[in-house]
């Protein structure tokens, strides 16, 4: 394993049910459990990632989705510290997602189109953004897991055993 990542936790642990608690303070050992979370992302690779995906229990994600469409972009990476959402639209969008903690399983899941969620950044500033399209479907997801709650947690039961038993069986088959 490298060093420089953290291993990504795996449903059914139950740290990805737990809800994270609120940072106090945006310091250099933040910014280095934000760096490494972003480098655990690039290598997964995936767009969004939680705190609690990697066994961490504080109220942090990361975010790059400038890659997702054009592969030759540059890496914009956002950080979140404490993020809330503070609106939300009336519209809503529907997207098929995946997470890196239920790996190789996909869902259309159902969301309010846009939202604006304000946050603490990597120095620890306030800052307000406005999300759409797939920044918003990754966005809410990110947050849902500091809640404790996954993407499979909006289908219905049937559905999200079947996915839950997949997954549990890839990762059998993985440790043979
Ligand atoms: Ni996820």
């Amino acid at each position: 394993m490298n060093k420089e990542i953290y291993d990504i936790i795996i449903v059914p642990d139950p740290v990805l049910k737990q809800k994270a608690q609120e940072v106090q303070t945006v310091d250099d050992a933040l910014r280095a459990q934000m760096d490494r979370m972003l480098e655990t992302m690039y290598d997964a690779p995936g767009i969004g990632l939680a705190a609690n995906q990697v066994n961490l229990l504080n109220r942090v994600l990361v975010m790059d989705f400038s890659q997702r469409e054009d592969e030759e972009a540059s890496r914009d990476p956002i950080y979140m510290v404490n993020p809330e959402i503070i609106w939300e639209s009336d519209e809503i969008s529907e997207m098929d997602e995946g997470c890196l903690s239920i790996p190789g399983q996909y869902a259309t899941v159902e969301r309010p189109a846009q939202v604006r969620v304000k946050y603490l950044d990597y120095d620890g500033k306030a800052q307000e953004g406005l999300f759409e399209g797939l920044g918003s479907h990754c966005v809410q997801h990110e947050i849902d897991h500091l809640n404790g709650v996954l993407f499979v947690d909006y289908l219905s039961s049937l559905k999200r055993n079947m996915i839950l038993k997949k997954v549990l069986k890839d990762q059998k088959l993985k440790a043979l």
